[in-house]
């Protein structure tokens, strides 16, 4: 949805812009190249490999751009030491980029058989293998319910909690294996998704408490944003699209956000054939009031 950003954040020459996850620089590039030949982007992202791509990738536009290992909660940390009083317009385009889930080796997929990590920075928190060996029965039986919207979310815990006692977690397969056993092979056939799918967004979601970070972040970002400033979220998850539509419902009645979306802007169906991740994309937009 690059056009729809480019739109949605005002993106203008001699412009301050944030893109918050910035992945391997995708977005970063459209918005560097639209707001030629002085304007400027940090980007932040947790996962140091990821920004390693995105660094060679943005390497021609040289002093345009800086890039920090860091989380979209710690915006307003660089605002502080930059001494910046504020940004022109900030981009979270949330979940895991391409080469996270192909070529991370960090069992974002459930189609290879990796190390059940699933961390964004693996330097920080526990990993998935860890979470489904040590949490309580009713723990998983929420994420997976909440998270991964599974309908036999508690006979999926149940088996988890089950297994491990003989053989803890440790592989994408092994959690695969114990997926197929619980959910059974009638149901996979069903519906367009994989159980899988929605067990292992459950645990990334989990893992790295992305509806946490996302509340944290939506506390904090109208005031690191100027005035006429704009804010675009695109988010894969009902719940995240959900606590996004609240704020900016909350912003709005208290004059401190215009809302520019009443409705998510969605993928066009070329996009989504393009890059079927994108069919779930919701895009909102608003502005902070002047
Ligand atoms: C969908 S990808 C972004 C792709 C990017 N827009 C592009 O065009 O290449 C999401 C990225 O957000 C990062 N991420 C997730 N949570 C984050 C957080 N709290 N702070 C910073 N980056 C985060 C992930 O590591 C991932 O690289």
């Amino acid at each position: 949805m690059v056009k729809e950003v480019l739109v949605g954040l005002n993106c203008r020459p001699g412009h301050l812009y944030v893109d918050g996850t910035v992945g391997e620089g995708g977005h970063a590039a459209a918005i560097l190249d639209r707001t030629a030949p002085d304007g400027e982007l940090w980007g932040l992202d947790q996962d140091l490999a990821v920004l390693q791509t995105a660094t060679a990738r943005l390497a021609h536009h040289t002093s345009r751009f800086r890039l920090y290992n860091f989380s979209y909660t710690q915006i307003g940390n660089i605002l502080e030491e930059e001494g910046q009083p504020g940004l022109d317009g900030i981009l979270l385009d949330l979940g895991l980029s391409s080469q996270q889930l192909q070529q991370s080796r960090r069992g974002f997929s459930f189609m290879g058989d990796e190390p059940l990590d699933m961390r964004f920075n693996p330097q920080e928190g526990e990993t998935a293998a860890h979470l489904l060996n040590t949490w309580p029965v009713a723990a998983l039986e929420r994420i997976f319910w909440e998270y991964g919207e599974e309908p036999r979310a508690r006979k999926l815990a149940h088996l988890v909690a089950q297994i491990r006692r003989r053989t803890p977690f440790s592989t994408t397969q092994q959690l695969v294996r114990v997926i197929n056993q619980a959910l059974g092979p009638g149901r996979r056939s069903r519906g367009r998704l994989h159980p899988a799918t929605r067990v292992f967004q459950a645990l990334r979601i989990a893992v790295n408490r992305e509806l946490e970070q996302l509340d944290a972040f939506l506390s904090q970002a109208p005031a690191w944003l100027l005035p006429g400033g704009r804010l675009v979220i695109i988010s894969y998850h009902s719940l995240e699209d959900r606590q996004v539509k609240q704020r900016l419902a909350a912003w709005e009645k208290a004059g401190v956000m215009r809302r520019l979306t009443r409705k998510p802007l969605t993928p066009t169906a070329a996009e989504v054939a393009r890059n079927p991740r994108a069919r779930s994309a919701k895009l909102r937009t608003a502005e902070k009031i002047s």
